[in-house]
């Protein structure tokens, strides 16, 4: 979809006008109004039109627009708009033209007092119609609806165009990052496994990022034997990715991202019941957001050093896989009691949290992982979890997460949870007891950071996919995590 700017009105396809409820003679709607000899007003007064949220009205163009519609779209009470309900607003009215129309165009003239008029707030609208209008269309064949009209063509009437056009040049870049993550989590797991990942990792070549695969003979001679453990009854190899961005000072440390990218989680031995098991192949949504986020920061030229490290594996049931029982040794020297085959994420993680810190001594390290169901059961689908005992860096994110939309909860990490998980064999055993799974699990993760290098965990189970249509995703992989990092990283780095 084109997405463009611009101070004039359309002359076909649909103009998509927001109306307020008791704001109905507005600059727009009064010229709208005159040049459609009084339809605008007549068609509100015969439909009853308020400006009622979820009201809509469609009215024929004037004749000097001959092709085109006009679309009220209610939008309730006048309020103080900012900047997340300026996306929203452009997601609905995509939304809201998508399948009808094949050119839109959403008119924000006459909405000053909406906060409507400033060239962010256009750019904001026109990033919340790019994000609503994914579509992930590569497998359907024979249902391809060829009567649908998809909005081609998509375009914000301000005042502001120029500035607002370079604005959005910049969020589009992140937007793109969005959508990787989006189609990487959408892939099916016959398709996206961890060889075929690694390799899609090197389409970030293109955008000067250094892409780095490490192989299993390489992660066997490090020693990776708790990530290697997960993957070993897969056909697939398994395979860590180092993704690096050089845009800051030599002399700057890299911020490290890390995902969780496990391509299918079947539970391994500790298999998990088949109802519902479709639902992990989403089980590297922490992958596909770092994946995302290189791609985001690196298109947009971020002045800082990041780095993103993925672990990629599929855990299966096989006569080679892993026992519950079983004993393995990290990369960090420290044993694993594997008393489940199914809490393997944070098994993966701890070699990659070690290699990133042996490697690119990172400044500070934030993990994404589609970790535990527990955090469903705390947090629904409204907040990803947020483990860290750095408060600096809690602040930071919860910040962050405000900025994009992309809410966070912090929930505790105490050295009570890290009793949880003594083994009588080894180091640690991966599980702790029934509760406070997602507190155990990110205590697991924190006995993989070394000279107490500030680190925060995610836990993205709730938030990496949606059953439903939002405002600015429709339902399926939400890229959660991706504009996240994108404005740590803006915020705090460059
Ligand atoms: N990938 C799952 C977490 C998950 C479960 C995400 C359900 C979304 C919905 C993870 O690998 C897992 O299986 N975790 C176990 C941990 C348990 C065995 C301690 C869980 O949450 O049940
Ligand atoms: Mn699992
Ligand atoms: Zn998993």
């Amino acid at each position: 979809m084109k997405v463009h700017f611009t101070a004039d009105l359309p002359t076909d396809g649909a103009l998509i006008v927001p109306v307020f409820e008791g704001a109905l003679s507005t600059s727009s709607l009064t010229d709208l109004d005159a040049r459609t000899g009084g339809a605008v007003k007549r068609g509100m007064a015969a439909a009853s039109f308020t400006g009622k949220s979820g009201q809509s009205l469609t009215i024929p163009g004037p004749a000097e627009m001959p092709d085109a519609v006009i679309l009220l779209l209610g939008q309730g009470k006048a309020k103080t708009m900012g900047a997340e309900d300026h996306r929203a607003l452009g997601g609905k009215a995509f939304a809201a033209v998508n399948g009808r129309y094949e050119t839109a165009a959403l008119t924000l003239t006459g909405l000053g007092e909406a906060g409507l008029e400033t060239a962010a707030a256009a750019a904001h609208v026109a990033l919340g119609g790019r994000l609503r209008s994914y579509d992930f269309d590569i497998y359907r064949r024979k249902t391809k609806d060829t009567d649908k009209k998809v909005v081609e063509a998509f375009s914000v009437v301000t005042a502001s165009s120029g500035d607002a056009q370079s604005l959005f040049a910049v969020e589009d870049a992140v937007a793109g990052g969005v959508r990787v993550a989006r189609d990487l989590v959408t892939e099916p797991p016959n398709i996206l496994h961890p060889e075929s990942f690694a390799e899609r990792c090197k389409d970030l070549e293109k955008l000067g990022v250094e892409v780095t695969i490490l192989d299993e003979a390489k992660m066997t001679e490090l020693g990776m034997g708790s990530l290697l453990g997960v993957g070993q009854g897969s056909v697939r190899g398994s395979r860590l990715v180092s993704m690096l961005w050089k845009g800051g000072p030599a002399d700057q440390k890299p911020v490290a991202f890390i995902g969780k990218g496990v391509t299918f989680d079947t539970g391994g031995i500790s298999i998990k019941p088949s109802a519902g098991m479709e639902d992990m192949k989403f089980d590297m949504g922490g992958a596909g957001a770092v994946t995302g986020a290189m791609h985001a920061i690196a298109a947009r030229k971020a002045k800082a050093n990041v780095v993103g490290l993925i672990g990629l594996v599929e855990n299966m049931p096989d006569g080679n896989a892993q026992r519950p029982s079983d004993v393995v040794t990290s990369m960090s020297g420290q044993t694993v009691e594997v008393l489940n085959t199914d809490a393997e994420g944070r098994l993966v993680l701890a070699d990659v949290l070690t290699y990133a810190q042996r490697t690119f001594e990172p400044q500070v390290m934030v993990d994404l992982a589609t970790l535990t169901g527990a955090i469903l059961i705390s947090l629904a689908h409204e907040y990803a979890g947020l483990f860290t005992q750095n408060d600096d860096l809690a602040q930071a994110l919860v910040a962050a997460g405000e900025v994009t939309g992309e809410p966070l909860w912090r929930m505790p990490l105490t050295k009570a949870h890290d009793d949880m998980i003594k083994s009588d064999i080894a180091d640690m055993k991966n599980i702790g007891p029934r509760y406070a799974g997602s507190s155990t699990a990110a205590a697991f993760i924190g006995r993989f950071v070394e000279n107490d290098t500030p680190w925060a965990h995610l836990d993205i189970a709730g938030t990496a996919w949606t059953d439903k249509d939002k405002d600015i995703c429709p339902k399926g992989a939400t890229g959660y995590g991706v504009r996240l990092l994108d404005q740590l990283i803006r915020e705090g780095y460059e």
